[in-house]
């Protein structure tokens, strides 16, 4: 029979839920400074521009950079609260425009994920409320126009980016920057010397 005294397993157990506990805070610390990075390209701070050079120079893939803002809105969002939706077609929409790239003549846009406010209406798996649960799971006819324009230009549509509820229409003092979908959306100052986050309440319209 073990001779342990239960005091000596309780430390025991205690020992290996410590480690197992300081292993999750590394893996956490490591992936908060995920960046995506190429040997001259960093994602970070990355211009449109910036970006196409670095899908002909065959640095980035759509996939890639879809794949790093999901991981972004996944680690930020909590504290942020900026998007109400992300789209499910989003790493399908980037595979079609890593297949297209080959063919020339596509727009600066071609391949680059964007966010669009949840007041402009896309006819897909998006829901459209302007932040307002009164329209959730309500279908728009049509993609709004610009949407149109981005599709063709073969943007990729990443999300629904939240907003002050009804675009501020909701009442003479609802918060600027809140919808009853998103919460309070908060931005973050990011200084890259000290790369400090200081969260703050903004306006957004
Ligand atoms: C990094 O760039 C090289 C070419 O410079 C490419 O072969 C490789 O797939 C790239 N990796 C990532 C993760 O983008
Ligand atoms: C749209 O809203 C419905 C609820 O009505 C929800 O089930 C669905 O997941 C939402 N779509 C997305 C892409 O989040």
């Amino acid at each position: 029979m073990a001779s342990k005294s239960p005091l000596h397993l309780i430390t025991l157990n205690s020992l290996v839920l410590l480690v197992l506990f300081l292993l999750a805070l590394t893996f956490l610390a490591e992936s908060h400074t995920h960046s995506l990075t190429n040997g001259t390209f960093s994602i970070r701070e990355a211009s449109v521009q910036d970006l196409q050079t670095a899908f002909k120079q065959k640095k980035l893939t759509s996939r890639e950079l879809v794949q790093f803002y999901l991981g972004e809105i996944r680690r930020l969002n909590p504290s942020l609260k900026a998007v109400i939706e992300v789209n499910p077609d989003a790493l399908s929409q980037a595979d079609t425009a890593d297949r297209q790239r080959r063919e020339h003549g596509w727009s600066e846009l071609h391949g680059i994920p964007v966010l669009l406010k949840d007041i402009i209406g896309t006819k897909d798996m998006l829901n459209t409320t302007a932040g307002s649960f009164a329209l959730l799971g309500t279908v728009v006819r049509r993609d709004a126009g610009t949407v149109a324009k981005l599709r063709e230009a073969g943007a990729i549509i990443l999300g629904k980016a939240s907003l002050s509820e009804w675009s501020n229409f909701r009442s003479f003092n609802a918060p600027s920057g809140w919808s009853a979908r998103g919460g309070q959306g908060k931005v973050v100052i990011y200084t890259p010397r000290t790369g400090v986050q200081e969260v703050a309440k903004v306006k957004m319209f």
